[in-house]
């Protein structure tokens, strides 16, 4: 989508961190904004600075894990705004832990926001998109997605599944001749609230005796020490909505990683530690 000013951005997880940054860089380039998630105080400072910079916006509570609540979101914001046309399914949370250690209630928490939630973003939004034959949809996926770090299989689990359904989303529209485009946001580490994601998990979900990992603190240093800010990564997202680009990866430096798994896979040999290249 080349021209982006007047037209209408939905964005899950917009109260913190990336989610944050995409609502304000396509209110930056003129468009009115949606904005999704379960931290209310968070929505209501985005929303703010949204507002501020002279496009209409609403926000809402939504748990991107319930149907119900997404096709709420996407109804309102058609609603309000008479369509959507930019829609960024980024919501995310990330326990950690070595596969066999995480708990089922750690399985369904990601599975809902990190899977089901872009599941869920892509059928409520995507028909309507289709029909009106114009949009792009951004799911924000991660490195993740594409080499399988240890002490985070969980979360792998879900990016590699967002990146496999954003390829067979882009192919389906291909072939049903579709101008909707899309998009796979796979940044590395990006200094926000990811590694405090315990704070929204609800509390059907906590783990009761568990104490913070190594894992964790590895994670809260390696984020912090993100060189790329989430402003540089939401300028991206811009950036490729505009080019129409599918793959969206802010950190070049890992593509040695990735291509070593690549490298492994069609060598059949067993996978390198992406961490220790
Ligand atoms: N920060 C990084 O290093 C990094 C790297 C790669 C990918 N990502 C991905 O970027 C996306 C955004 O994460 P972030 O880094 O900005 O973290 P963040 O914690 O700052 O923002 C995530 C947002 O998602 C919201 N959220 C959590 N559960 C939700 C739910 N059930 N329904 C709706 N909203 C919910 C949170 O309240 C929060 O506002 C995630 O999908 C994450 O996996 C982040």
């Amino acid at each position: 989508m080349k021209m982006l000013e007047g037209k209408v951005a939905a964005v899950t997880g917009a109260a913190s961190g990336l989610g944050r940054a995409m609502a304000l860089a396509f209110a930056g380039e003129g468009m009115h904004a949606a904005l999704a998630d379960v931290d209310e105080p968070g929505l209501k400072s985005t929303l703010n600075e949204v507002q501020s910079r002279g496009v209409r916006a609403f926000a809402m509570r939504v748990d991107v894990s319930r149907y119900q609540e997404v096709e709420s979101f996407c109804s309102k914001a058609i609603a309000q705004f008479g369509a959507t046309h930019v829609v960024c399914n980024n919501a995310g949370v990330s326990p950690l832990g070595a596969v066999w250690e995480n708990t089922l209630a750690d399985w369904q928490w990601i599975l809902g926001v990190n899977l089901w939630g872009v599941i869920h973003g892509v059928r409520a939004f995507v028909p309507r998109l289709l029909a009106q034959g114009e949009g792009h949809v951004v799911n924000t996926a991660s490195v993740a997605g594409l080499i399988s770090p240890p002490g985070m299989g969980a979360y792998n689990v879900t990016k590699h599944a967002v990146v496999a359904l954003s390829e067979s989303l882009y192919h389906d529209l291909r072939l049903r001749g579709s101008p909707v485009g899309v998009s796979v946001l796979c940044p590395a580490y990006v200094p926000t609230g990811i590694a405090d994601s315990e704070r929204n998990r609800p509390r059907e979900l906590l783990n009761p005796a568990k104490s913070s990992s190594k894992e964790e603190t590895m994670l809260k240093k390696a984020v912090a020490s993100g060189k790329l800010s989430a402003d540089d990564v939401a300028r991206a997202v811009v950036a490729a909505v505009k080019e129409e680009r599918f793959y969206v990866l802010t950190h070049p430096r890992i593509k040695g990683a990735i291509r070593a798994r690549m490298e492994d896979i069609l060598d059949e040999r067993a996978p390198r530690n992406p961490l220790a290249l």
